[in-house]
């Protein structure tokens, strides 16, 4: 099995281009469902979650993958082709996201069968709210043997408000909305930038929605929707971290492909505790030529502080001068890095949703295990700052969100490989 092994202590310095958003392709790919005719996405990153993605597709019957002429583009038909709607457990384990598919499906072929995708390393993660949603839309819904049954010939507009704030609880009733009869009006709908991109997409193809991007979204359905040519967003998580990684070695790294806009959360902490952020149309640049200082960080849903980046910002806190509070209220279980940052000579200590961070001198290498995207990508930085070598097993944790993430890291000076 794969390993990334770091000889930790070299200053990272340069320009580094960020991927396409793994998370807004995920819900592209699901929305070309929808779609009557062939969808082209463009700038998607090779990740294995992506991979996954496209398999569901090819389960559903709907011939999806790489386009052979363009490069990092997918090529998918549209859901006419729909020979089974139904996503397996055997898929849906490997990746939560598959679960986008269910509203699609149902708006499409008025019935679908999607495994329910269980909890998974850092929290339970229940559907309820995306459930909530279709049977406000007229569904029935069912949970039979481990999977949702869902059956809805003719959904209608409803007002959807979701208990709590759910990025794939909102596009999966947006998606199923675009096809329905008359408004639908989603309250408490989540703002992250993977909703604006999802629909902008979705209207492109001919969907009619409004206010995405604030917690009111109105859809008014539509009969049809049309294949469309897109490209994908940055990935804002990838940026960040890349950032952090300058920030952590004590570099000067330059971000570029992505939308400063979305990461103002992300760049207030990292200027907080010390680091020199400046941010041009398409990119951010972050110097840190000291020791970064102990802040306060609480992750919230968009616009807060991104739970997807709390990882990283705590490697990096581990080296601060003075203490840090980071306290995760999105996950319950998304700790799982204090351990191993532990073993590397980190001075955390966990408390209920909160963790203490007492900054040390120097972090120490050290062999650690990777549990899930994020925590993997908090050990990586922590390795390119320890004295000595780091190797991260279970790498295939990152390869889940990060396309050559080594690749880039050595562009900027980083030592770095993948052992076999
Ligand atoms: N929740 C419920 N009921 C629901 C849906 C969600 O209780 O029906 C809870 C969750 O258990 C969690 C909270 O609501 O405690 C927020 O979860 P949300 O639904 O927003 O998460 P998600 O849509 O399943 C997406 C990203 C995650 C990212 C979260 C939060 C994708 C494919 N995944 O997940 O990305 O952490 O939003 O921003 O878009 C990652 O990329 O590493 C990753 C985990």
């Amino acid at each position: 099995m794969d390993r990334i092994v770091i000889e930790g202590g070299t200053r990272l310095a340069g320009e580094v281009r960020v991927s396409g958003s793994k998370n807004s392709t995920l819900a592209l790919i699901a929305a070309a469902l929808l779609a009557d005719g062939t969808t082209i996405l463009r700038n998607v990153p090779r990740l294995r979650d992506i991979e996954t993605m496209l398999q569901i597709l090819e389960a559903l019957g709907v011939p999806a993958g790489w386009d052979p002429e363009l490069p990092s583009a997918l090529r998918i038909e549209g859901g006419a082709g729909v020979r089974n709607p139904e996503a397996p457990y055997d898929l849906v384990r490997k990746m939560r996201a598959s679960f986008l598919v269910l509203g699609p499906l149902l708006a499409r072929c008025g019935t679908a069968r999607v495994s329910e995708p269980g909890g998974c390393a850092i929290g339970v993660r229940p559907v309820d709210q995306h459930l909530k949603g279709l049977r406000a839309l007229g569904a029935k819904v069912r949970l039979d043997h481990g999977y949702v049954d869902a059956s809805g010939p003719r959904l209608r507009g409803a007002r959807v408000a979701f208990d709590l704030s759910t990025v794939n609880g909102t596009q999966n009733v947006m998606m199923a909305a675009t096809l329905a009869e008359g408004e639908t009006v989603l309250e408490n709908a989540a703002r992250e930038p993977e909703v604006v991109d999802l629909a902008r997409t979705l209207t492109r193809m001919g969907a009619d929605i409004r206010g995405a991007g604030t917690d009111r979204i109105a859809i008014r359905g539509v009969s049809r929707l049309a294949g469309v040519e897109e490209d994908v967003p940055g990935d804002r998580i990838e940026a960040g971290t890349l950032l952090a990684a300058g920030i952590i070695s004590r570099g000067d790294v330059r971000v570029v492909g992505i939308d400063p806009a979305q990461q103002k959360s992300v760049l207030q902490k990292l200027s907080e505790a010390g680091a020199e952020v400046s941010v041009e149309a398409d990119a951010v640049r972050a110097r840190a030529a000291d020791r970064v200082r102990g802040i306060r960080v609480v992750t919230a849903p968009y616009p807060g502080f991104p739970t997807d980046m709390q990882a990283q910002l705590m490697a990096v806190l581990t080296l601060a001068s003075g203490s840090s509070v980071v306290t995760e209220t999105v996950f319950e279980n998304r700790f799982m890095h204090v351990p191993e940052l532990r073993r590397m000579g980190a001075d955390v200590t966990v408390d209920g949703r909160s963790a203490h961070v007492r900054g040390v001198p120097a972090l120490s290498g050290a062999p650690v295990m990777a549990t899930d995207l994020r925590a993997s990508a908090g050990l990586i930085l922590a390795g390119l700052a320890a004295r000595g070598r780091t190797t991260v097993s279970r790498v295939y944790h990152i390869d889940r969100g990060y396309e050559r993430i080594e690749e880039k890291l050595r562009s900027l000076g980083a030592v770095i490989l993948r052992e076999g």
